[in-house]
């Protein structure tokens, strides 16, 4: 199945005079929403990257707000990134040229359990669920559990800002 991948600015309605309207990216997966760059999205990537440490690997690009927060945190040495599509690597490395960090165009589940990939992190995070389609929580244990063994010692699962 081909897979294509674009950022649309949108317009978000705002929620009163403090929270005024925002022309956002959208980012579409095959002309469906995955992802968006709202002020509340970003609240919720930074609350949810705000204890990584040290090497970090993430689960799903998005529009990779978390990675720009992940390369400013001085206490973050390296950020890698596992993204399912190459087309939404394509269409947001462009807008994202400088502070993407290293990634692998890969299925988290495959890369994973693959031995080529057996790395150690101090920081794992996991965020492959849209918005729109929310993780339940037998999900996010499957990937607590098939995440651990890449950790180093004394290293951490950070979940989606939706976690359950
Ligand atoms: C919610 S977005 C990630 C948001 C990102 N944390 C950010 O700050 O912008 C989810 C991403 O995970 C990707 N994805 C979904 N399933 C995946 C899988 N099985 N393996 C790798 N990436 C996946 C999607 O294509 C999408 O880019």
């Amino acid at each position: 199945m081909t897979i294509k991948a674009e950022i649309r600015q949108e317009w978000v309605m705002g929620d009163g005079p403090d929270k005024p309207d925002e022309l956002v990216d959208f980012l579409y997966v095959n002309n469906r929403p995955l992802h968006w760059d709202t002020s509340l999205e970003r609240a919720g990537q930074a609350e949810m990257v705000k204890d990584a440490r040290g090497d970090v690997l993430v689960a799903g690009y998005g529009l990779g707000i978390s990675q720009r927060i992940l390369m400013d945190n001085p206490k973050v040495t390296s950020v890698v990134t596992v993204e399912k599509y190459k087309a939404v690597i394509d269409v947001c490395f462009k807008r994202d040229e400088d502070w993407h960090g290293g990634w692998v165009v890969m299925d988290i589940w495959d890369f994973l359990k693959d031995e080529r990939y057996d790395r150690y992190y101090d920081t794992i995070i996991g965020d492959i669920w849209s918005g729109s389609i929310a993780a339940d929580a037998g999900q996010y244990k499957r990937f607590r559990k098939a995440a651990a063994r890449h950790l180093k010692p004394g290293g951490q699962i950070l979940m989606g800002p939706r976690d359950v």
